[in-house]
């Protein structure tokens, strides 16, 4: 016999249009597709064509209308703040269709972008449904990004609004959002009409006369906005992610395939009901947050919470605990990250035994590799199925991972199991033909991709086709390389470009090295991601200087230290740059990154034969060395 998910699986390859066509039936349309898969324009498909909705309606009004007005939509825990609050699901259609009426009293309609820099509290999603509500298409930019990628950002997405709060909270810190948001502003060519802030009370911002909106004030007499109907093809969302430059890649969320796709998950790969308690310990700056914080558990009429705070020292390895019991959390999605660092701080687990966490059902990992040593930890303590699961802030959903709601296939530790129905994955090799079992290659996905992927790049279809379609034809590259073994199961390995993954936030290595080669004594520089115990990676920068330049290599490296902060953020992490000589290179100039990377972490390095000059190798292994790295790494 077939079983479920092997049934699940052919069919959604087979009989696409009639999988999905059935996982829509979920979703309430004000107007039925003409079509469920588009593929007149391949290989650029759309889903549903013909179809129209209201993503808001579905994930608020939809449940006060059939009997969840008084359960809890979000719980709010912000153990920085020493705060918790519960919102219905009637609160929070007070609270949306209000917020809504903000916006189109300044003018915010249908299409409109409008971008939203805010911290973990209600408020934030609130204003990404309000923009639903309108056909509006949010853009969340993650609190850790500086002024200058914010300017980036309202520059590409061109908002009507921009949405902040004053501030964000960080463990010993208040980050003032406002003023980066007027640099940014000051810096870029686009100017938003409104700014509407959110003023909290660690930290009030100054107003800027006729631009500046205050949330509270205009929710006092705004009248509320009614759902407008959009196209299932229309965009929901834009969220920008790291590629090989400084440009991040705005990545597009339909509306249609989204919200089918995202309710359909809710069930098969989390195995939640709804009105069972959801909790993403993410941030809704990032994919997960947008997917499993926002719109997959209100889209299925779960309670969703929405944490402010650290898995570690806000106040202590016990936090994540602490909110299972208290709100009776059915399932946890975080990084691994954050069970690294909960292992660090509590190896034993004696914070585990002060709290029940007998509510949960499993714990599922992304957006970094799970190393099997702190899955087998999770395991050990938990007593719950741990799920890897691998995606991307492109697929917005799983590519792979282990439907505990069709099937539990047994955990292999370093797998995120098998791909999930929609996905046709495969490992091709360096002729493009796919390689034999076991065998590591570029992992790519047949095309069509299932419904609630990215359909284009915001204004930028041929960047599009050029980062994802052209290198394999017929395919969607995902620009990870990995293996599948003799059983199906993916092994997620490394990425194939200059992505680096650091506490399960994707930065790009190109940025920081389009910052560091702005400091002015530096000729030429390269930036690496090197193993980090706690993050996975962290970024390493390696410098050379313009000739001439005679001051102290600290002084120095300290500049790049604040200038990466200062432009990129706080979340690039930046903390470590060695001053080198010169750079190891191809003989046609190509940065041997890769090799410097193997000679950081300490693994086999293999000389690549069109080395320029292999002479350089030791005075990147003495640089290396000189900061506890290469031969001198502990462990
Ligand atoms: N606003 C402003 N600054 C922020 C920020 C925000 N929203 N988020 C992070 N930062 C800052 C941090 O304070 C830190 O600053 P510092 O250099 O002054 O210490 C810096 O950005 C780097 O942040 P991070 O890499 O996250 O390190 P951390 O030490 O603050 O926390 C972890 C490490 C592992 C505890 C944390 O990354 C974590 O909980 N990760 C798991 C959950 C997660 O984020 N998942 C994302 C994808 S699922
Ligand atoms: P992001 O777009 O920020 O979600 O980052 C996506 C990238 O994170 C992927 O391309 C992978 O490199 C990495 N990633 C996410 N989840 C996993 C996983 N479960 N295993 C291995 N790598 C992962």
């Amino acid at each position: 016999m077939t079983s479920p998910y092997q049934a699940a699986h052919d069919r959604s390859l087979n009989d696409p249009e009639g999988f999905w066509g059935d996982a829509a039936k979920d979703i309430v349309w004000t107007k039925p597709w003409d079509k469920v898969l588009d593929d007149s324009n391949a290989p650029l498909y759309r889903w549903f064509t013909g179809g129209e909705l209201n993503t808001c309606y579905n994930a608020v009004d939809r449940h006060v209308e059939g009997g969840r007005a008084e359960q809890a939509a979000i719980i709010y825990d912000s153990p920085i703040t020493g705060s918790k609050r519960t919102i219905t699901y009637a609160d929070l259609q007070d609270q949306v269709s209000r917020f809504a009426g903000v916006l189109k009293a300044q003018g915010v309609e249908k299409g409109d972008r409008v971008i939203i820099y805010m911290p973990m509290i209600p408020e934030s999603v609130v204003a990404m449904l309000a923009c639903a509500r309108l056909g509006a298409v949010h853009s969340v930019v993650f609190g850790g990004f500086a002024a200058h990628e914010l300017a980036t950002r309202v520059n590409d997405a061109q908002p009507k609004v921009i949405v902040a709060a004053s501030c964000g909270i960080e463990p010993g810190r208040v980050v003032a959002y406002k003023p980066m948001v007027d640099e940014a502003v000051k810096q870029a060519a686009h100017k938003p009409g409104k700014v509407v802030i959110f003023q909290r009370e660690q930290c009030k911002a100054d107003m800027q006369d006729g631009r500046d909106v205050d949330w509270d004030e205009a929710m006092k007499t705004a009248e509320p906005a009614d759902c407008v109907p959009v196209a299932a093809t229309d965009p929901l969302y834009i969220l920008y992610t790291s590629g090989t430059t400084g440009q991040p890649k705005g990545v597009v969320r339909d509306t249609g395939g989204h919200a089918v796709a995202l309710k359909w998950t809710m069930n098969a790969l989390y195995d939640v009901q709804p009105g069972d308690v959801y909790w993403a310990a993410s941030d809704v700056g990032w994919v997960v947050g947008h997917s499993y914080i926002v719109y997959g558990p209100l889209l299925h009429g779960c309670t969703t919470i929405v944490f402010e705070g650290k898995p570690v020292g806000t106040p202590d390895a016990g936090t994540f605990w602490r909110v299972i019991e208290e709100h009776n959390v059915k399932v946890l999605f975080t990084a691994p990250t954050a069970f690294r660092a909960i292992r660090r701080d509590d190896p034993n687990g004696e914070f585990l035994k002060k709290y029940s966490t007998k509510s949960l059902t499993a714990l599922y990992l992304a957006g970094e590799r799970s190393d099997p040593e702190t899955l087998k930890w999770a395991e050990n303590h938990l007593q719950v199925p741990v799920i890897d699961h691998w995606w991307q802030t492109e697929t917005g959903w799983a590519i792979c991972g282990n439907p505990k709601g069709l099937e539990l296939f047994p955990v292999k530790h370093g797998s995120p199991t098998k791909p999930m129905p929609g996905w046709n994955v495969q490992v091709l090799g360096e002729d493009h033909k796919p390689v034999p079992p076991t065998q590591i290659g570029a992992l790519v996905c047949k095309l069509p991709l299932p419904p609630g992927t990215l359909p284009t790049l915001w204004n930028a279809e041929q960047r599009f086709r050029d980062a994802y379609l052209a290198d394999y034809p017929g395919y969607y590259k995902t620009g990870d390389a990995g293996f599948i073994d003799d059983d199906g199961y993916v092994y997620v390995m490394t990425r194939t470009d200059d992505v680096i993954n650091v506490a399960g936030h994707r930065l790009s290595t190109g940025a920081m090295e389009e910052v560091l080669a702005m400091h002015p004594d530096v000729a030429e520089c390269a930036v690496i991601g090197v193993a980090d115990e706690l993050k996975g990676q962290a970024p390493l920068g390696f410098v050379c200087l313009k000739s001439g330049v005679d001051r102290p290599d600290e002084e120095i490296v300290k500049e790049l230290v604040k200038l990466v902060r200062d432009e990129i953020g706080p979340v690039a992490a930046f903390k470590q740059a060695v001053v080198v000589k010169r750079l190891p290179k191809t003989r046609s100039g190509k940065i041997l990154r890769g090799t410097m990377q193997k000679m950081a972490d300490n693994t086999e390095v293999k000389v690549p034969p069109t080395i320029d000059d292999p002479d350089i190798l030791p005075e990147i292994e003495e640089a290396l060395e000189g900061i506890g790295l290469g031969k001198k790494r502990s462990g």
